[in-house]
């Protein structure tokens, strides 16, 4: 992709060396509380930022020279609909990056003729929901146990709620 400079931080395609700076935030396992995958090995963080760097769905989000998470960007099944994902390092959290980062890459999708961004999350995830509503996404729906990402000691599937979200190119203040 081409690069995006917003304010304080430049997001660009991941690189096959994004691995040890990948694995700092993918290895921790309260990042990947409520990710579908558990904590991350160095090699396969190796092997993602490898997989990133030929991904465009997948955008490193630098402060400086410093990548300090990324955004995920995906199409939906639905026509002219993108799917928002994000994952930061928590030494980099609390200052706006995500929001900033976020907004910058929805800008783009809209003004590129999106109609429809969406995203989901856990309700215990408080810090995702939030950063949805910072960026003016609208809560669509509270699916109960939709969602299941571990097994129980037993082999039983422990099932979670998922907030959906969404908002339209026509209700995004910078769409065309
Ligand atoms: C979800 C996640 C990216 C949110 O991180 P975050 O630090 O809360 O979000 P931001 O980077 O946008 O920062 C927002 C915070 O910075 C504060 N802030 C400081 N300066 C700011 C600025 N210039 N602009 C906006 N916010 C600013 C905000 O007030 C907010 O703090 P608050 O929540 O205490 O009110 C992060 O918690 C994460 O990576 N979690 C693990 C992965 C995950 O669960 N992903 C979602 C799966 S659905």
């Amino acid at each position: 992709m081409d690069p995006i400079t917003t304010e304080r931080l430049t997001l660009r395609d991941f690189r096959p060396d994004d691995g040890a700076v990948l694995h700092a935030y993918l290895g921790d396992p309260d990042v990947v509380r409520f990710e579908p995958s558990g904590p991350q090995d160095r090699a396969a963080c190796d092997r993602q930022a490898a997989e990133r760097a030929d991904d465009p769905r997948f955008v490193a989000v630098c402060h400086g020279d410093v990548l300090v998470g990324h955004v995920y960007l995906a199409s939906a099944p639905q026509p002219l609909t993108w799917e928002l994902g994000f994952v930061f390092h928590p030494a980099h959290g609390g200052r706006g990056y995500a929001t900033e980062a976020a907004r910058a890459l929805v800008d783009r999708t809209f003004a590129a003729g999106a109609h429809r961004v969406v995203a989901g999350c856990d309700p215990r995830n408080e810090r995702s929901w939030r950063l949805l509503e910072r960026l003016g996404m609208r809560r669509e729906a509270h699916l109960v146990e939709a969602a299941t990402f571990r097994t129980a000691p037993d082999g039983a599937p422990v099932w979670h709620d998922a907030y959906r979200y969404a908002v339209l190119a026509r209700e995004w203040p910078t769409s065309p």
